[in-house]
């Protein structure tokens, strides 16, 4: 089983909607394969995670990485894990602001536009995996 983190920029400012669209089809997707995983989507960035098998794991990110609703893809983690950590979830989403990241992320700086994306923040899949770790243990969706 592989795990895999990336951040990317959105092409455009997702309204409730179409944020609502893109779970609803990632959702169906991830059940048919067998996968799990948590979304973040702030300030115009996302950040993923994915997990479970290899060989769906690679075709849904390749997909992904094809999607024009987003770019400046960068891979934070890739690594193979005895179970997931989000096992329930085809994906967990979360909408969060400035505020909140800087109440759960120690040392964060609310004044950039791409929270997400920013190198800065998120500087390697480390403080990646601990802000989407706080999610599968506070179980936030
Ligand atoms: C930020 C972001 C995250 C996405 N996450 C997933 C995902 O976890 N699973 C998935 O199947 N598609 C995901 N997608 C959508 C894919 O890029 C693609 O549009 C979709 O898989 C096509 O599925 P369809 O041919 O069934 O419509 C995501 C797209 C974006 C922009």
């Amino acid at each position: 089983m592989r795990r895999i983190i990336y951040c990317s920029q959105a092409t455009y400012d997702f309204t409730g909607e179409e944020l609502i669209s893109l779970l609803e089809q990632s959702r169906k997707n991830n059940d048919d394969a067998g996968l799990s995983g948590m979304l973040l989507y702030s300030s115009q960035s996302f950040l993923q995670m994915l997990e479970g098998p290899e060989e769906a794991l690679t075709a849904t990110y390749e997909r992904i990485g094809r999607d024009a609703r987003h770019t400046n893809l960068r891979l934070l983690s890739d690594v193979e894990v005895a179970r997931p950590m989000f096992p329930e979830w085809t994906m967990g989403f979360d909408h969060i602001d400035d505020e909140e990241l800087a109440e759960e992320l120690e040392g964060f700086t609310p004044a950039t536009t791409y929270p997400l994306v920013n190198p800065d923040l998120i500087t390697n899949g480390v403080v990646a995996e601990t802000l989407l770790s706080l999610y599968a243990k506070n179980k936030v969706q």
